[in-house]
């Protein structure tokens, strides 16, 4: 990724996603994980806080060393063990129907095939198993899609590929989940290009 993408970027991501803001939506996005969990785009550990008590074990996946440094004090801090396995959401190193469930935060703006990493939780999840998941993406109005087409190139830039347009819903039942949850909305303190937020869970 160069000196921008490894040094800067993740400390960039952990300090704006830091916000007293998306708390409780972090909240809402993990509340109903149980057992084993595996989180791809952990990033700084930014969702540890608001792991429920049935959780058992989180199995992190993120290529960002430097992510994974800044999470330290909160994965040490954490009841719950914490370990990292697996660098990219695209190719997980793990036995089919290994999950009870999954948690992905603002993560499949950045990866590249959105659709393969979603396909790859599904496998590692039981059968009836949940994705839980807020992500931002294609707005429901078209005057802030018209921005959100516009921006992309440049978020995408200065965001490590990050794009504004991604389709949400339509990808997670693209990828076989049947989403039985979901909450579409214009997140609060944020421009609406950048904020329209689907919340939800999702079955294998
Ligand atoms: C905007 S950050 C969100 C971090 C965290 N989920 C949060 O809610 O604060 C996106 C994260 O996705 C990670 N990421 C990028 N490509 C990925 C991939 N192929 N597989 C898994 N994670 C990836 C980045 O390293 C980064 O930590």
């Amino acid at each position: 990724m160069g000196f921008y993408g490894d040094r800067i970027l993740p400390r960039l991501i952990n300090a704006a996603c830091d916000s007293k803001d998306l708390r409780p939506l972090r909240q809402r996005a993990c509340a109903g994980l149980s057992g084993e969990v595996v989180e791809i785009g952990f990033g700084s550990g930014l969702n540890v806080e608001c792991y429920p008590a049935a959780v058992h074990r989180v199995t992190a996946v993120d290529p960002s060393g430097l992510g994974w440094k800044l999470a330290s004090k909160r994965v040490a801090a954490s009841p719950v063990p914490i370990e990292r396995s697996g660098l990219d959401g695209q190719s997980l190193p793990f036995d089919d129907a290994r999950f009870d469930t999954a948690l992905t935060t603002w993560t499949l703006c950045t990866v590249p095939d959105a659709v393969g990493a979603l396909q790859e939780l599904r496998r590692v999840l039981k059968p009836g198993g949940t994705l839980h998941f807020i992500e931002h993406g294609l707005a429901p109005d078209e005057d802030v899609r018209r921005w959100q087409y516009r921006l992309d190139p440049i978020q995408r830039r200065l965001a490590g590929g990050c794009r504004f347009t991604r389709p949400i819903a339509h990808l997670i039942t693209e990828a076989g989940f049947t989403i039985t949850d979901i909450d579409v909305f214009y997140a609060d303190g944020e421009p609406k290009f950048a904020g329209a937020d689907s919340l939800g869970v999702a079955t294998a």
